[in-house]
Protein backbone atom coordinates (compact mmCIF):
# COMPACT_ATOMS: atom_id res chain seq x y z
CA UNK A 1 0.00 0.00 0.00
CA UNK A 2 2.63 2.40 0.81
CA UNK A 3 4.72 1.62 -1.72
CA UNK A 4 2.12 2.41 -4.17
CA UNK A 5 1.04 5.44 -2.71
CA UNK A 6 4.58 6.45 -3.62
CA UNK A 7 5.31 5.21 -6.58
CA UNK A 8 2.17 7.54 -7.98
CA UNK A 9 4.27 10.38 -6.05
CA UNK A 10 5.49 12.12 -8.73
CA UNK A 11 8.48 13.19 -7.87
CA UNK A 12 10.23 16.90 -8.24
CA UNK A 13 12.60 19.40 -7.07
CA UNK A 14 12.65 23.17 -7.59
CA UNK A 15 15.20 25.02 -5.92
CA UNK A 16 16.88 28.28 -7.10
CA UNK A 17 19.93 26.27 -8.22
CA UNK A 18 18.02 23.18 -9.95
CA UNK A 19 14.93 22.23 -11.15
CA UNK A 20 14.22 18.60 -12.08
CA UNK A 21 11.01 16.38 -12.44
CA UNK A 22 7.93 17.07 -14.32
CA UNK A 23 6.78 19.93 -12.13
CA UNK A 24 3.14 19.51 -10.23
CA UNK A 25 2.78 23.40 -9.36
CA UNK A 26 -0.52 23.26 -7.64
CA UNK A 27 1.87 21.08 -5.26
CA UNK A 28 4.30 23.90 -5.52
CA UNK A 29 2.36 26.49 -4.89
CA UNK A 30 1.26 25.00 -1.80
CA UNK A 31 4.64 24.14 -0.76
CA UNK A 32 5.86 27.53 -1.09
CA UNK A 33 2.75 29.09 0.03
CA UNK A 34 2.10 31.43 -2.63
CA UNK A 35 -1.24 32.27 -4.17
CA UNK A 36 -2.63 31.75 -7.64
CA UNK A 37 -3.85 34.73 -9.89
CA UNK A 38 -7.46 34.14 -9.98
CA UNK A 39 -9.99 35.61 -12.33
CA UNK A 40 -10.80 38.73 -10.22
CA UNK A 41 -6.82 39.66 -9.82
CA UNK A 42 -6.26 39.33 -13.58
CA UNK A 43 -9.64 41.86 -14.24
CA UNK A 44 -7.95 44.14 -11.52
CA UNK A 45 -4.31 44.01 -13.16
CA UNK A 46 -5.76 44.33 -16.69
CA UNK A 47 -8.18 47.25 -15.40
CA UNK A 48 -4.92 49.35 -14.77
CA UNK A 49 -2.80 47.94 -17.13
CA UNK A 50 -4.81 46.38 -20.05
CA UNK A 51 -3.84 42.45 -21.08
CA UNK A 52 -0.99 40.56 -21.54
CA UNK A 53 -0.29 37.22 -23.29
CA UNK A 54 1.98 35.71 -20.75
CA UNK A 55 -0.59 36.66 -18.01
CA UNK A 56 -3.51 36.06 -20.27
CA UNK A 57 -2.13 32.43 -21.09
CA UNK A 58 -1.22 31.59 -17.20
CA UNK A 59 2.70 31.60 -17.93
CA UNK A 60 2.49 34.41 -14.99
CA UNK A 61 0.42 32.39 -12.59
CA UNK A 62 1.45 33.72 -8.86
CA UNK A 63 2.23 35.88 -6.47
CA UNK A 64 2.39 37.36 -3.25
CA UNK A 65 0.80 40.18 -1.79
CA UNK A 66 -0.28 41.81 -5.55
CA UNK A 67 -3.80 42.90 -4.08
CA UNK A 68 -1.82 45.04 -1.72
CA UNK A 69 0.69 46.13 -3.99
CA UNK A 70 -2.25 47.37 -6.52
CA UNK A 71 -4.37 48.80 -3.90
CA UNK A 72 -1.27 51.04 -3.22
CA UNK A 73 -0.82 52.24 -6.51
CA UNK A 74 -4.64 52.91 -7.09
CA UNK A 75 -4.40 55.61 -4.15
CA UNK A 76 -1.42 57.24 -6.14
CA UNK A 77 1.48 55.58 -3.78
CA UNK A 78 3.84 54.00 -6.80
CA UNK A 79 6.05 50.86 -6.55
CA UNK A 80 9.50 49.90 -8.43
CA UNK A 81 9.95 46.70 -9.93
CA UNK A 82 13.00 44.34 -9.03
CA UNK A 83 14.57 41.20 -10.77
CA UNK A 84 17.77 39.87 -11.74
CA UNK A 85 20.31 37.80 -13.69
CA UNK A 86 22.81 35.44 -12.72
CA UNK A 87 25.10 35.32 -15.07
CA UNK A 88 26.46 31.36 -15.48
CA UNK A 89 26.63 31.48 -18.99
CA UNK A 90 24.67 32.57 -22.79
CA UNK A 91 21.89 33.99 -22.27
CA UNK A 92 19.09 31.84 -23.80
CA UNK A 93 15.43 32.48 -24.82
CA UNK A 94 13.91 30.96 -21.91
CA UNK A 95 15.92 33.99 -19.70
CA UNK A 96 13.85 36.60 -21.56
CA UNK A 97 10.23 35.68 -20.78
CA UNK A 98 10.26 37.29 -17.44
CA UNK A 99 12.17 40.31 -18.40
CA UNK A 100 9.59 40.89 -21.63
CA UNK A 101 6.88 40.93 -19.21
CA UNK A 102 9.26 43.23 -16.98
CA UNK A 103 9.49 45.95 -19.38
CA UNK A 104 5.96 45.56 -19.95
CA UNK A 105 4.98 46.37 -16.59
CA UNK A 106 7.36 49.19 -16.80
CA UNK A 107 5.80 50.34 -19.19
CA UNK A 108 2.39 50.23 -18.35
CA UNK A 109 2.86 51.46 -14.45
CA UNK A 110 5.66 54.02 -15.70
CA UNK A 111 7.55 52.61 -12.72
CA UNK A 112 11.28 52.42 -12.40
CA UNK A 113 13.09 48.70 -12.31
CA UNK A 114 16.03 47.40 -10.59
CA UNK A 115 18.03 44.91 -11.76
CA UNK A 116 20.92 42.37 -10.19
CA UNK A 117 23.21 40.70 -11.85
CA UNK A 118 24.20 38.23 -9.06
CA UNK A 119 27.80 37.70 -10.25
CA UNK A 120 29.00 37.05 -6.91
CA UNK A 121 26.33 34.07 -6.79
CA UNK A 122 27.76 32.73 -10.03
CA UNK A 123 31.01 32.07 -8.47
CA UNK A 124 30.09 31.04 -5.21
CA UNK A 125 27.76 28.27 -6.69
CA UNK A 126 29.83 27.30 -9.65
CA UNK A 127 32.17 23.85 -9.17
CA UNK A 128 34.00 25.08 -12.36
CA UNK A 129 34.34 28.79 -12.40
CA UNK A 130 37.97 29.82 -11.16
CA UNK A 131 37.54 33.10 -10.57
CA UNK A 132 34.98 35.74 -9.50
CA UNK A 133 35.92 37.94 -13.06
CA UNK A 134 34.57 35.13 -15.29
CA UNK A 135 30.56 35.69 -13.86
CA UNK A 136 32.09 39.70 -13.67
CA UNK A 137 32.25 39.77 -17.62
CA UNK A 138 28.93 37.23 -18.17
CA UNK A 139 27.18 39.80 -16.36
CA UNK A 140 27.83 42.28 -18.66
CA UNK A 141 27.22 40.53 -21.72
CA UNK A 142 24.06 38.99 -20.38
CA UNK A 143 22.91 42.63 -19.26
CA UNK A 144 22.51 43.36 -23.05
CA UNK A 145 19.81 40.88 -23.71
CA UNK A 146 18.06 42.63 -20.83
CA UNK A 147 18.52 46.17 -21.91
CA UNK A 148 17.95 44.92 -25.63
CA UNK A 149 14.14 44.81 -24.68
CA UNK A 150 13.60 48.54 -24.28
CA UNK A 151 14.03 49.44 -20.86
CA UNK A 152 13.88 53.34 -20.18
CA UNK A 153 17.17 55.14 -19.35
CA UNK A 154 16.96 57.21 -16.44
CA UNK A 155 14.24 54.58 -15.00
CA UNK A 156 16.44 51.51 -15.26
CA UNK A 157 18.97 50.42 -12.96
CA UNK A 158 21.37 47.73 -13.49
CA UNK A 159 24.28 46.64 -11.14
CA UNK A 160 26.27 43.75 -10.64
CA UNK A 161 26.76 42.31 -7.03
CA UNK A 162 30.85 42.83 -7.57
CA UNK A 163 30.65 46.34 -8.76
CA UNK A 164 28.33 47.79 -7.05
CA UNK A 165 29.28 45.75 -3.41
CA UNK A 166 30.29 48.91 -1.37
CA UNK A 167 26.71 50.36 -1.71
CA UNK A 168 24.92 46.51 -1.52
CA UNK A 169 27.29 44.84 1.53
CA UNK A 170 26.12 47.72 3.79
CA UNK A 171 22.38 46.42 3.37
CA UNK A 172 23.46 42.72 3.09
CA UNK A 173 24.63 42.61 6.20
CA UNK A 174 21.72 44.51 7.99
CA UNK A 175 19.66 41.51 6.45
CA UNK A 176 22.24 39.04 7.42
CA UNK A 177 22.33 39.53 10.75
CA UNK A 178 18.55 38.38 10.98
CA UNK A 179 18.90 35.55 9.39
CA UNK A 180 20.37 32.39 11.05
CA UNK A 181 22.36 29.06 9.78
CA UNK A 182 19.14 26.97 10.28
CA UNK A 183 16.89 29.25 8.69
CA UNK A 184 18.95 28.82 5.40
CA UNK A 185 19.30 25.22 5.99
CA UNK A 186 15.30 24.74 6.17
CA UNK A 187 14.28 27.22 3.35
CA UNK A 188 17.32 26.18 0.76
CA UNK A 189 18.13 22.28 1.74
CA UNK A 190 21.92 23.46 2.80
CA UNK A 191 24.30 21.42 5.37
CA UNK A 192 27.20 21.79 6.84
CA UNK A 193 29.00 21.07 3.43
CA UNK A 194 28.27 23.87 2.03
CA UNK A 195 30.20 27.00 1.86
CA UNK A 196 29.90 30.03 3.59
CA UNK A 197 29.56 32.61 0.89
CA UNK A 198 26.87 30.34 -0.09
CA UNK A 199 24.92 31.01 3.10
CA UNK A 200 25.44 34.28 3.04
CA UNK A 201 24.30 35.31 -0.44
CA UNK A 202 20.86 35.49 0.39
CA UNK A 203 20.97 38.37 2.05
CA UNK A 204 22.91 40.12 -1.06
CA UNK A 205 19.33 39.10 -3.23
CA UNK A 206 17.07 40.66 -0.46
CA UNK A 207 18.68 43.52 -0.64
CA UNK A 208 17.51 45.44 -3.84
CA UNK A 209 14.04 44.74 -2.43
CA UNK A 210 14.39 47.72 -0.06
CA UNK A 211 18.02 50.05 -1.65
CA UNK A 212 15.72 52.16 -3.35
CA UNK A 213 13.83 53.06 0.35
CA UNK A 214 17.31 53.44 1.54
CA UNK A 215 18.11 55.42 -1.07
CA UNK A 216 15.21 57.81 -1.24
CA UNK A 217 14.78 57.33 2.30
CA UNK A 218 11.34 57.17 2.28
CA UNK A 219 9.58 53.36 1.99
CA UNK A 220 8.39 52.39 -1.77
CA UNK A 221 6.91 49.24 -2.46
CA UNK A 222 8.21 47.21 -4.26
CA UNK A 223 7.13 44.11 -6.83
CA UNK A 224 9.51 41.31 -8.07
CA UNK A 225 9.03 39.57 -11.29
CA UNK A 226 10.68 36.36 -11.37
CA UNK A 227 10.49 32.52 -11.94
CA UNK A 228 8.65 30.93 -9.45
CA UNK A 229 12.42 28.72 -8.34
CA UNK A 230 13.30 32.07 -6.69
CA UNK A 231 10.55 32.08 -4.63
CA UNK A 232 12.46 30.58 -1.07
CA UNK A 233 14.75 33.89 -1.27
CA UNK A 234 11.68 36.17 -1.18
CA UNK A 235 10.66 34.30 1.52
CA UNK A 236 13.50 34.78 3.67
CA UNK A 237 13.56 38.04 1.89
CA UNK A 238 9.55 39.48 3.37
CA UNK A 239 10.53 37.63 6.70
CA UNK A 240 13.56 40.08 7.24
CA UNK A 241 12.54 43.25 5.42
CA UNK A 242 9.42 44.66 8.18
CA UNK A 243 12.17 43.92 10.68
CA UNK A 244 14.34 46.82 9.43
CA UNK A 245 11.54 49.07 9.14
CA UNK A 246 10.87 47.99 5.42
CA UNK A 247 7.63 46.86 3.46
CA UNK A 248 7.96 43.09 2.59
CA UNK A 249 8.22 43.10 -1.14
CA UNK A 250 5.34 41.84 -3.22
CA UNK A 251 6.03 39.04 -5.97
CA UNK A 252 4.54 38.15 -9.63
CA UNK A 253 6.12 34.66 -10.32
CA UNK A 254 6.06 32.75 -13.81
CA UNK A 255 5.89 28.38 -14.56
CA UNK A 256 9.15 27.35 -16.41
CA UNK A 257 10.01 26.45 -20.40
CA UNK A 258 10.84 23.50 -21.28
CA UNK A 259 13.72 23.28 -23.36
CA UNK A 260 13.56 21.90 -26.75
CA UNK A 261 14.23 18.61 -25.80
CA UNK A 262 11.55 18.97 -23.25
CA UNK A 263 13.90 19.11 -20.58
CA UNK A 264 11.15 20.90 -17.74
CA UNK A 265 13.90 23.83 -17.95
CA UNK A 266 15.66 24.84 -20.95
CA UNK A 267 19.18 23.61 -20.16
CA UNK A 268 22.41 26.16 -21.37
CA UNK A 269 24.26 22.71 -21.24
CA UNK A 270 22.37 19.79 -22.93
CA UNK A 271 22.95 19.60 -26.58
CA UNK A 272 19.86 21.68 -28.61
CA UNK A 273 17.75 22.24 -26.07
CA UNK A 274 18.55 25.96 -25.55
CA UNK A 275 18.38 28.51 -28.26
CA UNK A 276 20.69 31.31 -26.83
CA UNK A 277 19.95 34.84 -28.07
CA UNK A 278 23.40 35.50 -30.23
CA UNK A 279 22.48 32.17 -32.57
CA UNK A 280 22.41 32.47 -35.91
CA UNK A 281 19.44 31.78 -38.18
CA UNK A 282 21.30 28.70 -39.31
CA UNK A 283 21.85 27.44 -35.73
CA UNK A 284 18.26 27.97 -35.15
CA UNK A 285 16.76 26.49 -37.92
CA UNK A 286 19.42 23.64 -37.11
CA UNK A 287 18.50 22.51 -33.50
CA UNK A 288 14.79 23.01 -34.46
CA UNK A 289 14.91 20.51 -36.99
CA UNK A 290 17.04 18.07 -35.47
CA UNK A 291 16.24 18.49 -31.93
CA UNK A 292 12.91 20.25 -30.96
CA UNK A 293 10.51 17.39 -29.93
CA UNK A 294 7.43 17.51 -31.49
CA UNK A 295 3.78 16.34 -31.21
CA UNK A 296 3.48 14.98 -34.46
CA UNK A 297 2.56 11.58 -35.41
CA UNK A 298 5.55 8.65 -36.87
CA UNK A 299 4.02 9.42 -40.29
CA UNK A 300 2.61 11.90 -42.34
CA UNK A 301 -0.31 9.39 -43.35
CA UNK A 302 -1.31 8.89 -39.57
CA UNK A 303 -0.38 12.50 -38.78
CA UNK A 304 -3.22 13.66 -40.90
CA UNK A 305 -5.73 11.01 -39.89
CA UNK A 306 -5.38 11.22 -35.87
CA UNK A 307 -3.62 14.62 -35.99
CA UNK A 308 -0.97 16.33 -33.84
CA UNK A 309 -0.77 17.22 -30.01
CA UNK A 310 0.09 20.95 -29.74
CA UNK A 311 0.22 21.05 -25.98
CA UNK A 312 3.24 18.60 -26.12
CA UNK A 313 4.96 20.30 -28.75
CA UNK A 314 8.01 22.17 -28.05
CA UNK A 315 7.58 24.73 -31.29
CA UNK A 316 3.94 25.15 -30.63
CA UNK A 317 4.79 25.83 -26.43
CA UNK A 318 7.36 28.30 -27.83
CA UNK A 319 4.67 30.11 -29.91
CA UNK A 320 2.44 30.12 -26.85
CA UNK A 321 4.39 31.97 -24.51
CA UNK A 322 7.06 34.05 -26.50
CA UNK A 323 6.88 34.24 -30.44
CA UNK A 324 3.30 34.71 -31.16
CA UNK A 325 1.34 36.92 -29.14
CA UNK A 326 -1.76 37.10 -31.56
CA UNK A 327 -4.67 34.86 -30.04
CA UNK A 328 -6.70 34.45 -33.08
CA UNK A 329 -3.25 33.10 -34.91
CA UNK A 330 -1.74 31.19 -32.22
CA UNK A 331 -5.43 29.56 -32.00
CA UNK A 332 -5.63 28.52 -35.87
CA UNK A 333 -2.14 27.36 -35.49
CA UNK A 334 -3.65 24.81 -32.61
CA UNK A 335 -6.27 23.92 -34.57
CA UNK A 336 -4.70 23.41 -38.04
CA UNK A 337 -1.79 20.99 -36.21
CA UNK A 338 -4.50 19.31 -33.79
CA UNK A 339 -6.74 18.03 -36.61
CA UNK A 340 -3.80 16.77 -38.65
CA UNK A 341 -4.08 19.86 -41.22
CA UNK A 342 -0.65 21.06 -40.25
CA UNK A 343 2.34 19.10 -40.78
CA UNK A 344 5.50 19.15 -38.08
CA UNK A 345 7.80 20.00 -40.56
CA UNK A 346 5.40 23.06 -41.08
CA UNK A 347 5.03 24.03 -37.76
CA UNK A 348 8.63 24.07 -37.06
CA UNK A 349 9.03 26.21 -40.28
CA UNK A 350 6.69 28.74 -38.78
CA UNK A 351 8.85 28.73 -35.49
CA UNK A 352 11.93 29.40 -37.38
CA UNK A 353 10.73 32.00 -39.23
CA UNK A 354 9.17 33.60 -35.69
CA UNK A 355 12.63 32.98 -33.83
CA UNK A 356 14.56 33.81 -36.45
CA UNK A 357 12.93 37.00 -37.22
CA UNK A 358 12.41 38.42 -33.20
CA UNK A 359 15.87 37.38 -32.61
CA UNK A 360 17.29 39.54 -35.40
CA UNK A 361 15.62 42.37 -33.91
CA UNK A 362 17.04 41.27 -30.65
CA UNK A 363 20.35 41.01 -31.70
CA UNK A 364 20.41 44.90 -33.72
CA UNK A 365 19.35 46.34 -30.02
CA UNK A 366 21.95 44.29 -28.43
CA UNK A 367 24.53 45.47 -30.05
CA UNK A 368 23.01 49.33 -29.69
CA UNK A 369 22.88 49.15 -25.93
CA UNK A 370 26.08 47.98 -25.56
CA UNK A 371 27.46 51.42 -26.68
CA UNK A 372 24.82 52.96 -23.77
CA UNK A 373 25.43 51.18 -21.31
CA UNK A 374 26.50 53.99 -18.94
CA UNK A 375 23.66 55.25 -19.30
CA UNK A 376 22.02 51.76 -17.23
CA UNK A 377 24.89 50.73 -14.87
CA UNK A 378 25.61 51.91 -11.10
CA UNK A 379 28.93 50.71 -10.08
CA UNK A 380 30.89 52.10 -6.56
N1 LIG B 1 19.46 34.45 -8.45
C1 LIG B 1 18.89 34.77 -9.72
C2 LIG B 1 19.39 33.78 -10.77
O1 LIG B 1 20.15 32.91 -10.51
C3 LIG B 1 19.22 36.18 -10.14
C4 LIG B 1 18.39 37.21 -9.41
C5 LIG B 1 18.86 38.13 -8.50
C6 LIG B 1 17.00 37.41 -9.51
N2 LIG B 1 17.84 38.88 -8.04
C7 LIG B 1 16.68 38.48 -8.65
C8 LIG B 1 15.99 36.80 -10.28
C9 LIG B 1 15.37 38.95 -8.53
C10 LIG B 1 14.69 37.26 -10.15
C11 LIG B 1 14.39 38.32 -9.28
O2 LIG B 1 18.99 33.87 -11.90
Amino acid sequence: MEMNEEKEERVFEVTPWQVSGEVDYDKLVKQFGVSLIDAQLMKRIEKLAGSHFMLRRGLFFAHRDLPWLLARYETGEKFFLYTGRGPSGKTHIGHLVPWIFTRWLQEKFDVEVWFQLTDDEKFLFSDTMERPEQANELAYENVLDFLALGFEPGKTFVFSNLDYAKTLYRQAIRVAKKVTFSTVKAVFGFNNENNIGQIFFTSMQAVPAFLPSVLAGRNIPCLIPHGIDQDPHFRIARDVLPKLGYYKPASIQCKFLPGLTATPKMSSSKPGDAIFTTDTPEEIAMKVKKYAFSGGQPTIQEHREKGGNPDIDMCFIWLKYLFEPDDKKLEQIYWDYKTGKMLTSELKEIFIEKATSFLRTHQEAREKVRKELDRFVLKD
